[in-house]
């Protein structure tokens, strides 16, 4: 059973929205690891909270983060760089198992109309960080669930998603976070190693759209 939880990017949107969740419907203690999470969560601070000022590539900050840590959520795999140095620190710790998220496209799963517009719209850099960032977590050894996000909103009264498996086309434009929170909290709380090195398709069903329709 997961009892300890260090999230990387803390202050995230998704982060935030995993935290309040954590906090009220489970009893594990989390590790609210990113740039400035002293100024920006602290109102979180408490006898389950420690809060820790870091950036991804700090690793003897990281290496201290995860001392009794069991599982590892991570907000933002854009820089490749950052995320080799969060696996080290993972492996160097014995920490196995980590949640990631990164963006829908980079197995080219997403059929043509969506992905020619999600390139159009994204910076060719930062679609390149995510798929090498995804491919050293694949040729990691860690227990790893990779989330390939598809184009996210907020919308409180929304927590529907689907979870698609690597191979299979992935045709959802958009989820949005609180559907994703979803996901992320029900991956946790799969005992078995059911998720172990999956990568994940999240997006919201019946959404197969040529962009995500808020835009
Ligand atoms: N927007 C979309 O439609 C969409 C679609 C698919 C996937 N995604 C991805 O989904 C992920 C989660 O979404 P979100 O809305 O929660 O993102 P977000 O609000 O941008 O959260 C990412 C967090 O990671 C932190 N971070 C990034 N690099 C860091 C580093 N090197 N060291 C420490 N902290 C670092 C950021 O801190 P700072 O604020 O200090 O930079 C930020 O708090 C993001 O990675 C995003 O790229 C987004």
């Amino acid at each position: 059973m997961t009892k300890k939880v260090l999230i990387l990017g803390a202050a995230g949107e998704i982060s935030r929205m995993l935290i309040a969740r954590l906090l009220k419907e489970s009893d594990v203690e989390l590790v609210l690891y990113g740039r400035n999470v002293s100024r920006w969560l602290a109102s979180l601070v408490g006898p389950r909270v420690e809060l820790v000022d870091g950036t991804f590539s700090e690793s003897e900050k990281l290496v201290a983060a995860l001392s009794g840590v069991d599982l590892v959520y991570l907000n933002s795999m854009s820089r490749a760089a950052d995320t080799k140095s969060v696996i080290a620190a993972l492996e160097a710790t014995g920490v196995s198992r980590l949640i990631g998220a990164t963006i829908a496209g980079i197995e080219g799963e997403v059929p043509s109309g969506l992905a020619t517009w999600t390139q159009a719209n994204l910076p060719s850099s930062y679609i390149e960080g995510e798929v090498a960032s995804a491919n050293l977590v694949k040729d990691s050894s860690l227990d790893y669930t990779l989330l390939r996000l598809t184009w996210l909103f907020n919308d409180e009264s929304n927590r529907e998603y689907e979870l698609v498996p690597s191979g299979a086309e992935f045709a959802d434009a958009e989820v949005s976070r609180q559907g994703v929170v979803a996901a992320i909290l029900a991956i946790m709380e799969t005992e078995d190693t059911k998720y172990y090195r999956q990568s994940l398709g999240v997006g919201k069903p019946n959404t197969h759209y040529d962009k995500p329709s808020f835009y």
